[in-house]
């Protein structure tokens, strides 16, 4: 079998381009969509997925506000400007890129961010609402995830959803959104993580298995049922001396050899990380009108 590749980069293409009319229609309201970003610290990889949303939002028409600090920013400056940008007219999504550096508490920082505001869906309240199928703001890599097997006919209702990973961001909203007792959703949900002694036993029992672990190419072939859908969330960067800068991406899963097994795959790059984009501009443009 070789698996159906999942274009993840062209669904979050689609879903951004429909997302066209509603900023038209703002706009003729007098409203732009405001995202703030803030990040703090130098960390790279922090540094370049804020510049991808500043791309993702200039090419829409969302007007992005970044807010570099320094690393030693303190937690009450920092909640601060959390403050202000609630109460700024111009803003209608916060999003304080993770990790903060350690002598900041990051809860204190998330639920301070207005739940009309919290795009990124992190805090407490927004977490909360997941759990108890009342979502508000999703986070944008499990929502991406949903919206990636939805539109790609891949209905999780009666399925096992296998989930290795159970980070607040990605393992436990997504669990919690495919266990839903709703349509495209009402899967059987396991999660697996480090503690787990044998993760190959679930995996391989799963329909759907969705990689969100931070380790290349932990998913091997012999791990996945044949026919399975496989979603890969990891993004891993390793160092490859062909490349120009040094290094390549690379996801949870072992792409070549699990496409032998698997009947749909998302690839690394070009799978749910597009999605993850896609879906905040989402977020921020209905946030944008739920202040209607
Ligand atoms: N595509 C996107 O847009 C996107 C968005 C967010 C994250 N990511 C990527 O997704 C991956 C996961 O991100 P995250 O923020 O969820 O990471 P995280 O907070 O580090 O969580 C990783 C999870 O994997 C589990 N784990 C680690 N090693 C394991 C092992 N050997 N066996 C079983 N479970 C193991 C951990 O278990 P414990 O809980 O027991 O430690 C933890 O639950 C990373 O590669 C990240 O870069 C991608």
């Amino acid at each position: 079998m070789t698996a159906k590749i999942i274009d993840g980069k062209g669904i979050a293409e689609q879903v951004k381009e429909e997302l066209g009319p509603a900023i038209k229609s703002l706009g003729e309201r007098g409203i732009i969509p405001g995202l703030a970003a803030v990040i703090v610290g130098d960390d790279p990889a922090s540094k370049t997925y804020v510049a991808m949303k500043e791309r993702a939002c200039d090419r829409l028409g969302i007007n992005s506000f970044v807010h570099r600090l320094p690393e030693e920013t303190t937690e009450s400056e920092l909640l601060a400007l959390v403050q202000d940008l609630n109460t700024d007219d111009k803003i209608h999504g916060i999003l304080v890129q993770m990790p903060v550096p350690d002598h900041i508490d990051s809860n204190k920082i998330l639920d301070a961010i207005a739940q009309a505001k919290d795009v990124d869906g992190f805090s407490a309240d927004s977490l909360g609402k997941i759990m108890s199928g009342r979502e508000y703001f999703v986070p944008a890599t499990p929502l991406g995830v949903m919206v990636l097997l939805e539109r790609s006919g891949i209905d999780p209702s009666g399925k096992h959803a296998v989930i290795v990973g159970r980070s607040n961001i990605v393992g436990k909203p997504l669990a919690n959104l495919l266990m839903q007792k709703k349509q495209g959703a009402n899967a059987t949900v396991t999660i697996c993580h480090s503690r787990t002694p044998d993760v190959s036993v679930f995996t391989r029992q799963a329909d759907i298995l969705i990689a969100a672990i931070g380790v290349p190419g932990y998913i091997k072939a012999d791990m996945v049922k044949p026919g399975a859908v496989i979603i890969d969330v990891g993004i891993n960067s390793v160092d490859d001396p062909t490349k120009k800068r040094g290094y390549r991406l690379v996801g949870d899963v072992d792409f070549d050899a699990v496409s032998e097994v698997a009947s749909a795959i998302t690839p690394v790059p070009k799978g749910v990380g597009p999605m993850t984009i896609a879906m905040l501009m989402s977020n921020v443009v209905k946030a944008a009108e739920n202040g209607l």
